[in-house]
């Protein structure tokens, strides 16, 4: 299985470079999954993607599967200004966007840090935070007078009830504000702006990341299919794709179609549809572990496999076991070795993209604080791959998944559409995207996928769903503020 077993032992006699590696790979050898087993993976988020659809077991699915009310793709006609909100990670981001001759401009943006005391203390702390930060931005661009629509996109689960009502089912990627979950979030932030009064905002269309990203991708000139999908593989995971009305039984309507989020980080979260969860046949004891001391144990269970908020600490876990059974570092264990999320995903980045060589070995020798032999790097090295290959696959089998279900929608035999994706971890990974685009084409092989990837389109996209939103409602939508008046555009 790719680099298990190939590595060589420079400074150890053959013998023991044997036993050395055949204990290594033993001890990677739950994470190598199958082919076989990612098929079967894929089969079962198909069946937890019905159970998020259907009408009766929704609310206790494990894949949410949630309406977006976003219903179609933008055509191009799209225009005027906006502002956009990005929440997702350790940072928020707010951006003036103008949209014209079907490109998204962006005219500046800011960004704030969320520091942990915000992430986790309590929803007014955040919401202030955010409410000031967007307030310092209006001042710098001497917009406070004007009274602008706003595209919020907020990457946390949230059941929408309508584009501009979304209440948070549950905080992920680190964050825990108090008193947010199971309320509006579009209305906490009018709230935080409206506390403050030096100045207003006119509509609000919230969106989630995937589908801002969706959006935006459709909005770059390329001259495949429409993109029907869009995904997220960076601090945490995610996809929406655009799905018929008439699968999605959780609705009344049958007509057209909807964009639907997913959530498929939910995937292997135990529910009453699921017990035993999805994919406890493939968690290992460090995955179980990471699951254990995060903040939110026993949800998101497929992003903790995945995303890279956790990638990095699977490693350092690994690495620990390995080391405490002499098979690394001179089995000294030292302090920050032995520290939570000491080893990050960009460091596996890092060292999967470079040749082991000194440079490695220091930047190892300097994180963990361990004497780092060249076999060491060479290990450390086979773990980050083994982890993020893993990762890889199994986004992959949710995504042969979804662009299966596509092609069976349109009853095609073969599918050719494309995907918007954003997202450090493919992005910034060095062998994340090929893994991850050729296993998918070994698991749906009906189905061609181009990949592209987006360029700030969580903000941007913010935008485009908005301006959508309003015209597929046959409404005017205020996208624009010349000199103190507003330019709709109406369908
Ligand atoms: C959230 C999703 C989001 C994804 C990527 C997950 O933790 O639940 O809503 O799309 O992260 O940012």
């Amino acid at each position: 299985n790719m680099a298990a077993g190939s590595f060589p032992c420079l400074n150890l006699c053959w013998v023991s470079c044997m036993c050395l590696t055949l204990q290594v790979e033993e001890t990677l050898k739950p994470f190598m999954l199958s082919m076989k087993k990612l098929r079967e993976i894929s089969s079962r988020f198909t069946k937890e993607m019905d159970n998020g659809l259907d009408k009766k077991k929704h609310q206790k699915a494990a894949v949410k599967m949630l309406p977006t009310f976003v219903r179609a793709k933008p055509d191009g006609s799209e225009r005027g200004d906006f502002l956009a909100l990005d929440l997702g990670g350790t940072n928020f981001r707010v951006l003036h966007i103008r949209v014209e001759d079907k490109k998204i401009l962006k005219v500046d943006s800011q960004i704030c840090a969320i520091p942990q005391e915000i992430m986790q203390g309590t929803g007014h702390e955040l919401f202030d935070h955010l409410a000031k930060c967007l307030g310092e931005f209006l001042e710098s661009q001497k917009l406070k007078e004007q009274k602008l629509p706003l595209g919020f996109t907020f990457s946390f689960p949230c059941e929408q009830t309508e584009i501009d009502k979304s209440i948070l089912i549950r905080w992920t990627k680190g964050f825990s504000c108090s008193g947010v979950e199971g309320k509006d979030v579009v209305q906490l932030l009018k709230d935080a702006i409206h506390k403050r009064g030096d100045y207003d905002i006119s509509s609000v269309v919230m969106v989630n990341d995937t589908v801002a990203t969706m959006m935006s991708c459709n909005q770059q000139e390329h001259e495949d299919p429409d993109c029907e999908i869009g995904m997220i593989i960076g601090t945490g995971t995610n996809a929406c794709y655009m799905e018929d009305m008439k699968n999605v039984k959780r609705c009344e309507e049958t007509e057209g179609q909807m964009c639907i989020n997913t959530e498929w980080g939910g995937f292997g979260d135990k529910s009453p549809l699921s017990d035993p969860g999805a994919l406890d046949d493939i968690l290992t004891d460090f995955d179980k572990e990471v699951d254990e001391t995060s903040i939110n144990p026993g949800v998101h269970i497929f992003e903790k496999m995945i995303s890279g908020m956790y990638l990095g600490e699977i490693v350092r876990l690994v690495l620990v076991e390995l080391t405490n059974n002499n098979l690394l570092f001179e089995g000294k264990v030292t302090v920050r070795l032995d520290t939570k999320h000491t080893f990050e995903t960009k460091h596996m980045s890092f060292i999967e993209g470079a040749r082991v060589d000194q440079e490695v070995i220091d930047t190892i020798q300097d994180l963990l604080k361990v004497r780092c032999s060249e076999d060491d790097a060479r290990v450390v090295s086979l773990v980050c791959d083994t982890i993020s290959s893993r990762s890889a696959h199994l986004c992959a089998a949710a995504l042969a998944a979804i662009a299966n279900r596509i092609r069976l929608n349109k009853a095609k035999d073969n599918l050719k559409t494309a995907v918007g994706v954003d997202g450090t971890v493919y992005k910034k990974h060095p062998n994340f995207r090929h893994k991850l685009e050729d296993a998918v084409a070994f698991l749906a092989p009906e189905c061609d996928l181009k990949f592209y990837i987006s360029e700030d389109g969580s903000g941007k996209g913010a935008w485009v769903s908005g301006v959508h939103f309003c015209k597929s409602l046959g409404a005017c939508a205020c996208v624009s503020m010349r000199e103190g008046v507003c330019d709709c555009v109406c369908v």
